[in-house]
Formats: structure tokens, sequence, C-alpha cells
């Protein structure tokens, strides 16, 4: 069983400037939630009772917002409004534990996940990319992933198709062949040019990864732009045990950009047990 999700959330969001100024973007909401409750709601569907923040300076809004809200919760239960008492409390279900670490200095992703370290339990644990937001009718992809775990034993990491002229945005995996839905990875890149990318599968943001990797992490060298890259641990990792890559179900947005957002902003909304069918109607008379 997976226990443990990290969550690195230090980035300074400066692709989303002004909004980002005094807000961390992961506060930022898709429709009426902020984007890193939909990160945590897929960890904790996935079984995950551990959720590992790696913050940074500005960030405290994300713990304030996982934790109780004593004056809002008061007045609500004092006004009766009992459903939205609810929504407050159930940002984080009871029993499932928010820990939170500082990355003191930007050094990458791989940096990021090593700060996380001591607070990990487990042979193995996940890890989510907030920005990733994937939209899924059923399963959550942290949740395929940790099957896929447990029936194999093998770290394994989402992946997607991307256009060849795509790959240097993402880490690529070079995989042998696939049987269904996985494949076993036996090289990966980072940020590749097209030109030297080994595939066109492109890392998405959920991986469940052998705790091996923090070792592996404290002898990975900084890339040339002087960070820590996860991808290069892994590809370290695979050289020791299996990792594979798994074609996730679900459509993925990619929230670190705007118009990633502005599509999830749009397609959740469409979908909106509330809204949906009113913002639909509105959308098809543009
Ligand atoms: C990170 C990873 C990259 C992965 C991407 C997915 O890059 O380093 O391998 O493909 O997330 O979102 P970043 O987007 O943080 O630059």
């Amino acid at each position: 069983m997976i226990d443990t999700v990290v969550f690195p959330v230090a980035g300074l969001g400066t692709r989303f400037l002004p909004a980002t100024k005094a807000i961390p973007k992961e506060m930022l909401p898709v429709v009426d939630k902020p984007l890193i409750q939909y990160g945590v709601e897929e960890a904790v569907a996935a079984g995950a009772t551990r959720l590992v923040f790696v913050t940074g300076r500005t960030k405290n809004a994300i713990a304030d917002h996982f934790d109780m809200a004593f004056e809002l919760e008061t007045e609500l239960e004092q006004r009766g409004k009992h459903e939205l008492l609810e929504v407050a409390r159930q940002t984080v279900p009871d029993g499932v534990e928010c820990l939170y670490v500082r990355q003191r200095q930007a050094l990458g992703l791989g940096h990021a996940v090593r700060c996380a370290r001591s607070l990990v339990s487990g042979e193995a644990f996940g890890l989510i990319l907030p920005d990733d937001l994937i939209d899924n009718g059923g399963d959550g992809v942290l949740a395929q992933l940790v099957r896929h775990h447990e029936q194999t034993g093998a770290s394994v990491i989402s992946v997607e198709e991307v256009p060849r002229e795509k790959t240097s945005s993402y880490g690529v995996v070079d995989v042998e062949s696939f049987t269904g839905r996985s494949g076993r990875i036996c090289g990966m890149v980072e940020k590749p040019e097209p030109a030297e990318a080994p595939s066109n599968l492109a890392i998405v943001g959920r991986y469940v990864l052998d705790a091996r990797i923090f070792e592996l992490l404290e002898e990975t060298r900084p890339d040339q732009r002087g960070e820590i890259q996860i991808t290069d641990a892994i590809a370290s990792l695979l050289q020791e045990r299996p990792v594979d890559a798994y074609r996730f179900e679900g459509r993925h947005y990619d929230c670190g950009s705007k118009l990633g957002f502005l599509q999830a902003t749009v397609d959740l909304g469409r979908k909106h047990p509330e809204l949906g069918g009113e913002f639909s109607a509105w959308l098809e008379n543009q």
C-alpha cells in the first residue's frame, strides 16, 4: 500500500503574475476548488493517509486551506449553514494527515522531492505535481498507478503521447514495448529537443516511486540550469529496479500554463453539477 503522497508546491508561479503575487498558484480556483485540492482528492482516493507538501515562503495559504478554520466554522454553524460547513471542513477528510516541509532554495523538482525524505514512510510513495490536473470519470490516475504498483512491485510513471515538437517541455521516456497500458522503461531524458527525444511519450505529473529514489537524489548532479531533476534520479533508479510507464485513462490539463488552466476551467465548468447546464447553454450562444 502507498500511504504517503508528496506534493511539490514551492514554485513561484511567475507565469500567472499578477494573480500569483500574493496567492500561491496552487490556490487559484478551477471553477470552485483550488487547483491543489484536485490533487489532494486524487491522492486520498488512491488510499493516501499522509500528504507531504514541499512548500516555500509564500505558501502559507495552502496549509491554511487544509487546516480547520475556526471562526468560519463557528459562524456557519451558528447560521445553520450545514452544507457549507461540510464543504469548508472536508478540504481534507478526517484521518488524513497533512505535513509541511520547506524547500529553502529553488534547486529543482528533484531537490524538492528530496526535501520530503524524512516525512515519507514506506518502501514506495506517490508523487503528484498539482499543475497537471487530470479529469477522470472513474479512477483517478494515482489510483491507477498504485494498482499497477501493487500488482507488479515496479515503480510507475504516468505518460501520454504528445506532438513531437513538444518534447522539450517534458520528461520523455523510452519504452521497448507495451502490454496493455504499461511497459518497462529503458531510458528517460528531461526536456529533450524533438530530434534527440527517444519517443513522444511524455511524463505527466503522477508517479509511484521506490524510496531508493531518495538515496539516488543525493547523488544526482544538477543539470546545465543548476537544477536537480527527478527525471535524472529515476534514470538511475531504472538501472537497478523496474520502472514502468503507464498510459493512464483521463484528460490531462496543463494548469501550469494559462491556456491549460482556461481549458480546465471551461471543461470542468461544463460538467459542474449545479452550473454545468446553464454554463454550457451560455457557451453555445457565444
Ligand atoms: C516536470 C518534470 C517533467 C514532467 C513535467 C510534467 O517538469 O520535470 O519531467 O514531464 O513536470 O508536468 P516541469 O513542468 O516542472 O518543468
